[in-house]
């Protein structure tokens, strides 16, 4: 929504100034939210990054069971564990803790394909250009240059409800880092070498690894990092009952 149609909706239903502040404010934060698939190596200060992680934990969850747990990697650690997903994810060499089953079809295959004509276009990759893909692909087991990335768990009792909380978690995360300046790329490819990162970070193998999220500072340079996924219209998507 740009300020115009903004300026439209107040116009018609009036809002408290406070709300209509925040309304404001939210609606920049979650609208500027994008996939970012290229970083500044610039750290994030850690004050700005117990104060993000701080403000996700807000997020509801099922019978205030918090079911997520974050594990922040930066440094040494991050380097190295961008080299062993090079030998492991990139050669196929997969320790998945939930299976990555699903297959599109329909509106939700279109919807695979638009993004990834989007992504592909914006990087000069070519229909047919099988290393170009790779090459793409590859980016994202260097966490797009991001400096930090977070390894996102939950504790193996968890089922699909406490799934639910953790994304619930995961988007605070990445709003809460939006509000902050900073940009982020959730990445269910990071969640392909469970095993790896459970030994390299130490986290017991009771811990099971939903994906990772890159996050610092947004390139600004990058034409990938200006693609903008279609949403499907209101009407799609919600309906209203009474
Ligand atoms: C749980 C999750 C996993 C994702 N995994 C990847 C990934 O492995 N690599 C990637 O480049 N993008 C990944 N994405 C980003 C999606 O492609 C992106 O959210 C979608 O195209 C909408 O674009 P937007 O986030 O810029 O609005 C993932 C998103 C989510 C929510």
């Amino acid at each position: 929504m740009n300020e115009a149609e903004t300026d439209k909706l107040e116009a018609s239903a009036p809002m408290a100034p406070e709300a209509a502040e925040c309304a404001r404010v939210f609606d920049r934060i979650a609208r500027s939210r994008r996939s970012i698939r290229g970083f500044l190596p610039d750290p994030v200060p850690r004050e700005i990054l117990e104060r993000v992680f701080a403000t996700a934990a807000t997020a509801p969850s099922n019978c205030n069971t918090q079911p997520w747990q974050s594990h922040v990697v930066s440094g040494a650690l991050r380097d190295r564990l961008s080299e062993i997903f090079m030998t492991t994810i990139a050669e196929g060499r997969h320790t998945l803790d939930f299976p990555y089953d699903a297959s599109y079809d329909g509106v939700y295959r279109r919807r695979q394909i638009d993004v990834a004509v989007l992504l592909y276009r914006a990087l000069g990759v070519a229909r047919d250009d099988r290393e170009g893909r790779r090459q793409a692909f590859l980016r994202n087991l260097e966490f797009f240059g991001a400096p930090h990335v977070v390894f996102i768990f939950m504790p193996d009792w968890c089922g699909i409800r406490e799934a639910c909380d953790v994304g619930m978690y995961a988007q605070n995360l990445m709003l809460s880092l939006r509000a902050h300046g900073l940009a982020s790329c959730p990445q269910t490819i990071l969640g392909y070498d469970a095993d790896s990162v459970r030994r390299e970070l130490g986290i017991d193998a009771s811990q099971k690894l939903l994906f990772g999220i890159s996050f610092g500072y947004e390139n600004p340079d990058l034409p990938e990092n200006r693609i903008e996924p279609a949403r499907a219209s209101l009407a799609e998507s919600v309906s209203f009952h009474a």
